[in-house]
């Protein structure tokens, strides 16, 4: 969808913003832009919409080279969230929100119609469309600001730190609101960050910068945490990149292993012989229909296995859930493993330490 090949921007002064880049935005992703201040994010954003010219090399669009592009057509199909959210302070949050459909002409019904839309899909109370910017909160405003780039529905949106300026909790906030607003839209999104975290959390791939505009790598935010391509994304990456990556893989990825599974009715022997195959002291006690009772030491259990004598396990997991929040319900239980259950309760197997071994070594 955007295409740069080998674009170099280099000031008047003479500072190269953007360096021999080239890169592709598949269409109906995310692409986070990442990297310390000052290597060239906004540069390489601001060049796809012509607010800054390359020097050198080629930019496309939709397959048209964007210097023979009408800038201001350019910019109807390009929603842009500029760094410091940017609304206008003497206008409402309506008429901020409206500004593209303005320009292009929307009549007023339609307008009034998309702006309420939006104002509802960012999340944003009722009552806002009347006030001023600096009647709003610092992250409500961040939430017009992002209205006002989806209000044309253009197909590609450049977000510029469009979260910058909020604490962790409301960006936290704001990001799952992205992600759900993302599956559901689907827009080709250039998205910058100077924060690794967000970058990981946000994008179906990542291009690290450094400063003097250099791409040092480009790829999924799982790759890249496998595999670093130099020093500077390691060190980038910042510590636990392991922890990191198990939060990007789900349960479901990997094969559960059923454990020392036993029924409620089984006899103390086979209890002690499905133990001991396994190497534990304790089983896990699963009912007739499949569902989760508990588990219990195998010293504990008398003749045979009783259902209601099984100790509940306090953390469980779900197809969906992450391999990170598996390793924490590893860590915190006294079996050292984490218990899969579908949405009814119904037992799936296990996740143990090797098996999270395996799946990232
Ligand atoms: N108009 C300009 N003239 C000269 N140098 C510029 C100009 N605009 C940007 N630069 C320089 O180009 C480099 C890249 O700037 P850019 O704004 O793209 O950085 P950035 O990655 O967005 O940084 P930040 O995270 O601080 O927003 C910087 O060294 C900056 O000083
Ligand atoms: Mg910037």
């Amino acid at each position: 969808m955007i295409s740069f090949d080998h674009v170099t921007k280099r000031f008047d002064d003479g500072t190269v913003g953007v360096a021999d880049l080239s890169l592709d935005v598949p269409e109906g992703q995310v692409v986070v832009l990442v990297g310390p201040s000052g290597c060239g994010k906004t540069t390489t954003m601001r060049m796809v919409n012509r607010m800054i010219e390359p020097t050198e090399g080629t930019i496309t669009v939709d397959g048209r080279d964007v210097m023979a592009t009408d800038p201001a057509e350019l910019r109807r199909r390009i929603g842009y969230v500029i760094q410091q959210i940017g609304l206008f302070p003497h206008r409402t949050i309506a008429e901020n929100i409206a500004t593209v459909p303005g320009l292009i002409g929307w009549d007023r019904a339609r307008t009034a119609e998309r702006v309420r839309e939006l104002i509802d899909t960012v999340g944003l109370p009722e009552g806002v469309a009347d006030r001023y910017p600096h009647q709003l909160s610092g992250g409500q405003r961040q939430r017009v600001g992002v209205a006002r780039a989806l209000a044309a529905d253009p197909p590609i949106m450049l977000m510029d730190e469009p979260f910058g300026a909020v604490d962790p909790i409301v960006r936290t906030r704001l990001q799952d609101e992205f992600l759900r607003l993302q599956a559901a839209v689907r827009k080709t999104i250039v998205f910058v960050t100077h924060d690794i975290d967000e970058a990981i959390r946000m994008g179906d791939r990542i291009a690290i910068f450094r400063e003097g505009g250099h791409l040092e790598q480009f790829d999924t935010p799982t790759a890249i945490l496998a595999e670093p391509a130099n020093d500077f994304v390691t060190d980038f990456l910042g510590a636990e990149r392991g922890l990191k990556r198990l939060a990007l893989i789900p349960v479901s990825d990997v094969k559960a292993d059923p454990g020392p599974l036993v029924r409620p009715g089984d006899p103390r022997d086979r209890v002690q012989q499905v133990a001991a195959t396994e190497g534990t002291d304790w089983v896990v006690v699963v009912d007739a229909d499949g569902r989760l009772c508990g588990w219990a030491y195998v010293d504990e259990l008398g003749e045979q296995v009783e259902a209601t004598g099984a100790r509940p396990f306090s953390l469980r997991v779900f197809a969906d859930d992450s391999l990170r929040k598996a390793l924490d319900s590893m860590v915190t239980s006294r079996t050292g493993v984490a218990v899969r259950v579908s949405g009814d309760d119904r037992y799936e197997g296990m996740l143990t330490q090797d098996i999270l071994t395996r799946e990232i070594v």
